[in-house]
């Protein structure tokens, strides 16, 4: 099959990078929301980001002009027509299923779905979507357009040739695909659970304070420290992403979300994107 137009939905931190990363690699890009508020922001942001990439040198005013042009914002399912879909929404199993069986009906039986979710059963997704054989995990990392790695997730239904095709769309995006067998966190959200909750349990315990926590793990050769991460990651996605992994893997004590995070979460403190997470940013 050949992939011509990438739909993207969910204009959000990682589905406007993904689009993005798209659109750079010569792809005709659909990006997909139901807020026109997040398109409007998702271009806004699209934008600065390119201008940054022309002041550096990365690339040309031309470059960069052509790569936007080839994203289509749109706020109506119905333009939503491709190839090959990759979902960046609310990570929650439901709203996501509900948006494949949409898509479903709009497109050719053999279009793909994949999901960008960070720790949600692809193969719960799969098992309720017509054609399971076409559902696959392309989990990206923040910031999208820089971040190198790919965990490309496959499910026991996932059709050989929809692996290579996922993991060829991978190389073409200029990514370092790695194969993981889908389980809850898949491998580098299993591995960093701890990172983020051994060191709010510190917090909580006050036996080291964030700003602390945040320079001696930096200093330790890590690129962002725990909390500075979270924020930028988002704190509703980090809390969501950690009540996930934590149930699936039966409810480990040393698992456990931490209550600072719920607390974030439910007074809308969600990092970079809201103004305000563990640490305060000028705009949101
Ligand atoms: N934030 C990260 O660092 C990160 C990293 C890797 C993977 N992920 C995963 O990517 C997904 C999105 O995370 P995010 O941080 O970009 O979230 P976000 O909150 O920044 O953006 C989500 C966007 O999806 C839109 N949306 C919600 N429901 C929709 C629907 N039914 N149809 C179309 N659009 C819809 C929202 O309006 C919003 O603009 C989640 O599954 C998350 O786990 C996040």
């Amino acid at each position: 099959m050949d992939i011509n137009t990438i739909g993207v939905c969910g204009a959000g931190t990682m589905g406007r990078g993904i689009a993005l990363t798209a659109a750079l690699a010569g792809f005709n890009t659909r990006l997909f929301d139901l807020q026109p508020a997040a398109l409007e922001r998702a271009k806004e942001q699209l934008q600065k980001e390119l201008k940054k990439s022309i002041e550096k040198g990365k690339y040309t005013e031309a470059f960069a002009a052509q790569a936007l042009a080839r994203i289509e914002f749109t706020e109506d399912i119905d333009a939503c027509v491709g190839e090959i879909f990759i979902e960046a929404i609310v990570e929650q199993a439901e709203p996501k299923i509900a948006l494949f069986n949409q898509l479903a009906e709009r497109n050719h039986s053999d279009c793909i779905f994949a999901s960008n979710t960070s720790s949600l059963s692809i193969t719960e997704m799969a098992k309720a979507i017509q054609h399971p054989e076409r559902v696959i995990g392309l989990h990206f990392f923040n910031p999208a357009t820089l971040m190198k790695l790919v965990e490309v997730v496959t499910t026991p239904f996932t059709a050989p040739s929809v692996q290579e095709i996922a993991w060829k769309l991978m190389q073409d995006f200029q990514k370092t695909p790695v194969l993981c067998i889908d389980s809850p966190g898949f491998i580098v959200n299993r591995v960093a659970r701890p990172f983020y909750i051994e060191s709010l349990r510190l917090l909580e315990e006050k036996k080291a304070g964030m700003q602390q926590l945040d320079r001696i793990l930096t200093a330790a050769g890590f690129k962002m420290g725990p909390f500075a991460l979270m924020d930028l990651i988002g704190n509703d996605i980090n809390y969501a992403v950690s009540c996930s992994v934590y149930d699936q893997l039966g409810k480990p004590e040393r698992l456990r979300p931490s209550s600072i995070q719920q607390q974030l979460v439910q007074t809308g403190k969600w990092g970079q994107k809201s103004g305000e997470g563990y640490y305060q940013y000028k705009s949101g």
